[in-house]
Formats: C-alpha cells, structure tokens, sequence
C-alpha cells in the first residue's frame, strides 16, 4: 500500500518524458519476462555443449517395450546436450509391420531401419555404426549403442561425458566386470559409446568389415584396437553395472550416481530401478 502511494506520487511529480520512459522500461520487462521463446532459446544455444545419438538395438516386433523405453527417455533430457534416442532394427519382414512400423514413424520419427537380417552377433552393430553416416540427416558428436533392457539416465550421462574428448573416445562399462583399466578389452554391449570420427572410421575401414561376426561388443574392441583407435576411453564405473544379484562382478546394488542400470528384464526390475531414482516420486 505504501509503495503504491509513493509510486503515483512520484509519477505525478515527474515530468511527461521521464514518465513515458519509465512506462517504455515497464513494459520492456514484461514483455521479456513474458516471451518464453526468448530466454529459452538463448538458454539452448549457450548451454548445450554436444550432440548425443542413443541407438537402442531391438526387435520390430517389441512394439509395448518400444512404447515404454519413449516413457523412460520421452521424461528426460540433459540442458548440456542435444540427446536424441532412436530405435534400431533391420528389415521388416512381415507384412503387417509395414503398416505398424509406419505408424511409429509417423508419430515419432525415432526408428531406423537397417539393411540387413535379425540378428545378435552376426554384424548387426557393424551394420549400425556403418550406416549412419549414410542414413542420418546431420552429424552426431557422440554416438551410443544401447540394449533395450538398459535403463539409461540422461542427465548423468551427459555429465559425465562433458569433461571429456569429443574425438577419439570410447566410453562404457569396461569387461572384464573387475577391471578399472579401459584399454585391457572392451566396453559391454550394456552400452557404449563412440565419438563421430570413430563412427565413420568403422563405415570406411576395412579392418570391421573383414571381422563383422563374433560377440558384437567384443569385436567394436577388436576393431579399435588392430586399427588403433580410441587413444580416449572412459569406464564409467560403479556409475554403470548390471542389476543387482544378476552377473557376478558385473552387478552390485543400485546407487545414486547411476548412468547405466543393466539386465532389466523384468517388471519387478524396472520398478525397482524407477522407485529408486524416484522417477515417478512428484507425481503418485
Ligand atoms: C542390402 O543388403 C543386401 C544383402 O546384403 C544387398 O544385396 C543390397 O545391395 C543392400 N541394399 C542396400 C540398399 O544397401
Ligand atoms: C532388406 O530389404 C530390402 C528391401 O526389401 C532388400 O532389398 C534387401 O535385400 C534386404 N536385406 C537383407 C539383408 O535381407
Ligand atoms: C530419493 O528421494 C529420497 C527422499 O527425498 C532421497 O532421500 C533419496 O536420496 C533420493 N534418491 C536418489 C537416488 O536421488
């Protein structure tokens, strides 16, 4: 009340310039406080530090598990990087997944279709890495290959990945499960990531395309190593292991510092995971 009344006191003792200034100020303000599109833009351009293209290898026909990973990654993102999470199969082979996988495509715009047969370890993840130079509108900094039993949290991982080379980089959960030392193999197909010269060196070189078959995490290591590539590795450990009780030294028990939860092949293990993180807390 008090500083309303001085406030029309002052406007009434000032001259007619300084009180259309100060209502010029006024309505600047608002304005700008108003407009989202202005500071959130801005935010955007100076906040985001790289790029991120998560690949989940799956199957056409998991169309429900499909639905429910666009939940989990459809709620996070990362203000530091531009993450986009695809879906990766190979050809479609029956004819109602035409229309099926249409549809997905049309609301989503997150699958991509490789050109090659089913498959675990018979070059899928060759096929992948090579083809994205070919099929992807614009360049990524990072690419990942992620399972789809795989819980990743978007935020940390972007963290974690900001203070470190965007060349040159490997980066995952390295095998064997007590290993700390990045160099000794390989990073598990839990999920690992590839800066983009490595992406495209894998599309051009002949070293993967003459090793495609065998274990497909264990031959990206292969392939890194006869090529000597990947003089940056990163094993983020205990930030990323399999879920508690199911593989040895690979599991321990769930800690807030996760990226990467692996083995969630239940129902009881996704809600575990999501109870713990408090994902849903806010809300139920
Ligand atoms: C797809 O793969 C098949 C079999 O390997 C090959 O014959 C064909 O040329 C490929 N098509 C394209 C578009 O790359
Ligand atoms: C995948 O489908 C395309 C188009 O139908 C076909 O040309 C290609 O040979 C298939 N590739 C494989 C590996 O089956
Ligand atoms: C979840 O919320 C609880 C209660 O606020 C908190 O104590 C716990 O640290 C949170 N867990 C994680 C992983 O952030």
């Amino acid at each position: 009340m008090h500083t309303m009344h001085r406030k029309r006191m002052m406007l009434v003792t000032l001259p007619p310039l300084v009180i259309s200034l100060l209502l010029f100020i006024i309505f600047f303000n608002v304005q700008v406080i108003r407009s989202p599109l202005i500071p959130s833009s801005k935010t955007i351009i100076l906040q985001t530090q790289f790029s991120l293209l998560i690949g989940i290898l799956t199957r056409v026909d998991n169309y429900n598990h499909r639905h429910f990973l666009r939940l989990i990654y459809g709620i996070q993102s990362s203000p530091i990087a531009k993450i986009d999470v695809k879906f990766v199969f190979c050809n479609l082979t029956k004819p109602e997944q035409r229309i099926l996988i249409s549809l997905e495509i049309l609301r989503f715009n997150d699958i991509i279709i490789l050109n090659c047969t089913e498959n675990m370890n018979n070059g899928k993840t060759y096929t992948y890495f090579s083809s994205l130079p070919h099929v992807l509108p614009h360049k990524y900094d990072y690419v990942m290959k992620a399972d789809d039993d795989v819980f990743i949290r978007l935020e940390p991982l972007a963290l974690s990945l900001k203070p470190l080379p965007r060349v040159d980089l490997y980066y995952g959960f390295v095998i064997p499960c007590a290993s700390m030392n990045p160099f000794v193999e390989y990073m598990s197909g839990m999920g690992f990531l590839l800066s983009w010269d490595l992406v495209e060196w894998i599309g051009e070189s002949d070293i993967p395309r003459e090793e495609m078959f065998g274990p497909e995490d264990k031959m990206v290591g292969k392939w890194l190593k006869m090529g000597r590539k990947a003089k940056n590795r990163f094993s983020n450990k205990p930030a990323m292991y399999d879920y508690p009780g199911t593989n040895g030294k690979c599991s321990h028990e769930l800690i807030p510092e996760t990226v990467a939860v692996h083995r969630l092949k239940r129902w009881d293990r996704w809600s575990h995971v999501l109870e713990f993180f408090n994902v849903t807390k806010q809300v139920l």
